[in-house]
């Protein structure tokens, strides 16, 4: 039929917001080698919109899953070199979107697995709805997870709880995930999900478009680091801020006591 000739990625616009959806569904949207791919391209061709693109939405199709994980039947056969390759394919589509210069929201609507809950980590934030279910089982099938769950996990939710989900595979409701951290808003459903994604974007958007992605930056790169490097790098990034009109408009504004118009330049 028609739905094995459809890209396994697709971008839809709506103004200043992208969605980009994992269209997979017959297999809960699991990441094959191809749809890692399509998603690296699809960020890389939304980052050279520049300030086009406010923030994007990243959604699975068919209302069962988000991503149920990398594509267990693509890994069976595999060497550990090409182990290894597999994992630094996910890890470069999670270093396209933390390079992103734009908020990457996560919209979790279902089975958010594995390399599923890997992709949703290296977005900026997760939004779920009530009919969710989030887990790192790799340990059920002798794998271990490794498009960034045992890196991003324990700074999300903390190394104890991380350890705990990462040795039983369990998995964990929306509420329990919110508690936890990992989760940073949660909805009833997927069309009230969407809405306050895009509302969180148009937000976003209100402000300096060059700020944000300096705050990206500086947040995506001293995640993890010592307090005194990443504290170098805020204040390069603060330093960067002072290259822009935008914060020179944005201080007179205030001074003025007038509306900002930020030029995203
Ligand atoms: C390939 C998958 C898949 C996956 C589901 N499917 N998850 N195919 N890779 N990760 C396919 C099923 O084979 C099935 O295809 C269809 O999707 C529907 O799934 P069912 O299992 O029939 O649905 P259900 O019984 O409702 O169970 C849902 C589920 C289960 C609990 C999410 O599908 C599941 O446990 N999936 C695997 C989750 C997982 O282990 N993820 C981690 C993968 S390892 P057919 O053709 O039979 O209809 C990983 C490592 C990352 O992510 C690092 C790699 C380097």
């Amino acid at each position: 039929g028609t739905d094995e000739v459809r890209p396994p990625v697709r971008v839809e616009r709506d103004g200043v917001v992208a969605t980009v959806v994992i269209d997979r569904p017959k297999a809960l949207n699991a990441l094959s080698p191809d749809v890692l791919r399509a998603l690296a391209a699809a960020f890389d061709e939304l980052a050279a919109e520049g300030d086009a693109v406010r923030g994007v939405l990243v959604v699975g199709e068919g209302g069962r899953a988000f991503v149920a994980g990398a594509d267990i039947r693509s890994l069976a056969t595999l060497t550990p070199e090409e182990g290894a390759e597999s994992a630094r394919l996910g890890h470069r589509v999670a270093a396209v979107i933390e390079a992103f210069p734009a908020p990457v929201i996560a919209c979790v609507d279902g089975f958010a697995l594995g390399g599923g809950l890997e992709l949703a980590m290296a977005c900026d934030m997760i939004y779920a709805t009530d009919a969710s279910a989030f887990g790192q089982p790799e340990v059920r099938l002798g794998l271990i997870p490794g498009f960034g769950g045992t890196v991003r996990l324990p700074r999300a939710v903390g190394l104890s709880f991380a350890k705990e989900l990462i040795y039983t595979g369990r998995r964990i409701d929306a509420a329990t995930a919110e508690a936890a951290g990992l989760v940073a808003r949660r909805f009833p459903d997927r069309e009230a999900l969407l809405a306050g994604a895009r509302a969180t974007i148009d937000e976003v958007a209100q402000n300096a478009w060059t700020a944000v992605a300096l705050a990206k930056r500086v947040l995506v790169e001293a995640s993890g680091t010592p307090t005194a490097t990443a504290s170098d790098l805020e204040v390069a990034g603060f330093a960067d801020a002072f290259r822009t009109d935008d914060m020179r408009e944005g201080v007179a504004a205030f001074i003025e006591k007038r509306e900002p118009r930020f030029s995203g330049r």
